[in-house]
């Protein structure tokens, strides 16, 4: 008998206890065990009823997602195999389900005759989340159990529902109090005593008068909503089949959506993303299980833009934060900042009244460093200037209590010269967060020369408490996500010079998919930003600056939507971009000075010049060892930069492109007259294509 499956047996109910940590997933070896249990239980002619049943954390999460891609995915029994098995007992199975209850898992439930759960089992068939849909005859069983429309909306959502939901419906015969397994057992026996038939969900029929008219509905809104995720649209024809077909016809127009949605590009991109966000939690050199720092009282140093929101975070969390600021004025506009926010969420029905006040008395708000003492962990998030970095880390360095984590939020600056203000730069680390803070998933925990692997897990474990997703990044100018935004904005500024304009570079890559294009973007965040980067770098470095049309725009006043325009023109509290011919008599204008002769580009090429040099650039980042791995360039994109979600990131897009065909494009740009050097396809790229290699 399999490890993976206990076998006990109470009196005439055999109890078969999954064992397969931590959430019983579906992989082989505990395949093969339900069907050895099974087997055993089915030839002891002491046994009258069997139970299934997992352990309190899960009944099953579903698919065992370590064995994705591996032969073990597929050897038999396979998960319909092990249901069909279950369904066709000659005795009654009956499910005990607690804790997750998902996919795959869900769906061996569904073939027992029978199902017991706990009020908080959480059931569901999330497969569409990951541009599938259930496989194991989910789009079969559970509309003939729960009816048409509340099975669609949970194999179409995705989302779990406590079982406690689903009292009363054929799908929970009963709902537990206290011990799962007594529960199961006590059931199983009344199945016996009674004589109950075994009731095999393939023999029922959906129940829905009106199923056709509610089935037009349901495909039209699918339709509408989701365009770039084919997987809705088969989740919804596999359970139409449900009412339409006989069961074993059902199954197979399940089976193949199944295998059709699996050779799609949506899929791969979500399933990547899925793997991606796990992988990201690791750090080859900071075992998991590495002692933690005590994270209790937080200060954050700034309440401007991003102070305001990094406070917003913790207190969410229900954590105290000590706001502090120079001045009474910039203190009071940023708590009023915070307030309004949160009345705004008030507003919407988030939050009541209480917990708008709870959040702001968890704020504490100073003028001085008096009480510094007990903090644990301070976000710096002052002007971004050296000079004013160094003033405020000496008197960290002074302040706080040894031990505590000291983090700057700088979006460029050296955190390694940061750190050497201080006399701890083991303690010192970059926690940079997005814009707005407070809604941005995105943290990139920017890991210094010294920083210690206590404080790297310690950030990573707070990251995880305030509901970000964190990728951790080395030092460079821009860390993973702007350094890399550098050049797809270059790319998009030679493409204004070879002849196209702002619009059409913004269309082609919205049509692609990101929520917006850079022009709109920069018009959004303000383009004065990084032209002061520009001018910061021309006064570094002043044989190295290339003027660029954006110098231009800036030159004439328009900072974007702020000034109201900007690469586009605004009308007044409107922020729908405009294409403006001013801006179209500048680019040409600026043109002609450069001896630049206009063309007509396509979008594809647009496409391909933004995307390939982001991906360049992620090679580059990935060669010095700034990112861990490529899926962590993507979890940043994806999460930073709304990027699509089905296009998995841009070096999953360069990897299903192919990277030959990446690399032979880089190679004709680069060979333009007068192109930018950093079209020079990345050694890491060329290596990888020659070696018929992909990124992920
Ligand atoms: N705005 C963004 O999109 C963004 C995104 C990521 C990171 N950042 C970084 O975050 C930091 C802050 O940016 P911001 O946009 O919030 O700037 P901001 O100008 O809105 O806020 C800075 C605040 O710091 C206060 N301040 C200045 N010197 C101080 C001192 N010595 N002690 C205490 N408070 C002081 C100012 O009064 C101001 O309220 C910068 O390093 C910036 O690069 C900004």
């Amino acid at each position: 008998m399999s490890d993976c499956v206990k076998y006990e047996v109470h009196g005439e109910v055999a109890v078969l206890t999954m064992n397969k940590p931590p959430v019983n997933g579906l992989g082989a070896d505990l395949r093969a065990g339900i069907v050895a249990a099974l087997d055993q239980a089915n030839a002891d002619s002491a046994v009258r009823a069997l139970v299934l049943t997992g352990s309190v954390r899960a009944f099953s999460g579903g698919a065992d997602v370590t064995e994705f891609g591996t032969p073990k995915a597929a050897r038999e029994p396979n998960l319909r195999v092990v249901i069909d098995l279950i369904e066709n007992s000659g005795k009654p199975v009956v499910a005990a389900m607690g804790g997750q209850c998902l996919g795959g898992g869900l769906e061996l439930a569904l073939g027992c005759h029978f199902r017991v759960a706990l009020a908080d089992a959480t059931l569901g068939l999330p497969e569409v989340k990951l541009g599938l849909l259930p496989g194991a005859g989910g789009t079969q069983r559970l509309p003939r159990l729960l009816g048409l429309e509340a099975a669609l909306n949970i194999i179409v959502s995705g989302n779990p529902t406590p079982a406690i939901k689903f009292k009363g419906t054929p799908l929970i015969d009963e709902i537990v109090e206290g011990d799962l397994v007594s529960g199961g057992v006590a059931f199983a026996r009344k199945v016996v005593a009674e004589g109950l038939p075994l009731k095999r969900a393939r023999d029922l029929k959906v129940r829905d008068p009106q199923s056709d008219a509610f089935l037009q509905f349901a495909r039209n809104t699918i339709t509408a909503a989701l365009k770039n995720f084919p997987a809705p649209l088969k989740c919804f024809e596999a359970v139409a089949a449900s009412v339409s077909k006989p069961f074993d016809e059902g199954v197979q127009v399940e089976r193949e959506g199944f295998l059709a949605l699996m050779a799609t590009p949506e899929s791969r991109a979500l399933r990547h993303v899925f793997a991606a966000e796990r992988a990201a939690t690791k750090i080859a050199d900071v075992p998991e299980g590495t002692a933690l720092r005590p994270v209790n009282q937080v200060a954050v140093i700034g309440a401007g833009t991003m102070g305001g929101g990094i406070t917003m975070n913790f207190v969410n969390a229900g954590m105290p934060v000590v706001l502090l600021e120079t001045q009474q004025a910039a203190l009071d506009k940023g708590l009023a900042t915070i307030r309004k926010n949160y009345e705004n969420s008030m507003k919407k029905g988030k939050l009541s009244q209480a917990q708008v006040d709870e959040r702001m008395g968890l704020i504490k708000p100073t003028l001085s460093y008096e009480g510094f003492r007990n903090v644990d962990l301070v976000i710096e998030a002052v002007f971004e200037s050296m000079d004013v970095k160094e003033q405020v880390f000496k008197k960290l360095d002074e302040v706080i209590k040894p031990g505590a984590i000291l983090a700057s939020n700088t979006s460029a600056l050296n955190l390694d010269k940061i750190a050497a203000f201080t006399k701890r730069p083991q303690d010192v680390i970059g926690l940079h967060f997005f814009s707005p803070a407070n809604v941005m998933r995105l943290l990139e925990i920017v890991r210094g020369a010294k920083t210690a692997a206590d404080v790297l897990a310690t950030c990573m474990a707070m990251a995880k408490k305030i509901k970000k997703i964190a990728v951790v990044s080395g030092v460079c100018e821009g860390f993973i996500g702007n350094r890399m935004l550098a050049r797809y904005g270059a790319a998009a500024n030679g493409l204004l010079n070879q002849g196209a304009l702002p619009q059409q570079v913004d269309g082609a890559l919205q049509k692609f998919g990101l929520a917006m294009g850079p022009f709109r973007m920069g018009d959004l965040a303000g383009l004065d930003i990084g032209w002061a980067g520009r001018k910061r770098r021309q006064a570094e470095n002043p044989g190295a600056y290339v003027p660029v049309v954006a110098d231009r725009i800036c030159e004439a006043g328009r900072f974007g939507q702020k000034t109201g325009a900007g690469w586009y023109r605004y009308e007044t509290s409107k922020r729908d971009p405009i294409p403006d011919p001013i801006v179209e008599a500048l680019i040409a204008e600026y043109r002609k000075e450069k001896g630049l002769t206009p063309r007509k580009i396509s979008d594809t090429e647009v496409i391909e010049r933004c995307m390939y040099a982001l991906v360049n650039e992620g090679a580059r980042i990935l060669a010095e060892g700034i990112a861990a791995r490529a899926s962590d360039i993507d979890i940043v994109y994806l999460n930073g930069y709304g990027f699509p979600v089905h296009r998995g990131g841009p070096m999953l897009y360069a990897d299903m492109v192919g990277l030959p065909n990446v690399v032979r494009r880089l190679r004709q740009f680069a060979a333009e007259p007068g192109a930018d050097p950093s079209w020079q396809p990345a050694p890491l790229l060329v290596k990888l294509a020659d070696e018929g290699k992909t990124f992920n």
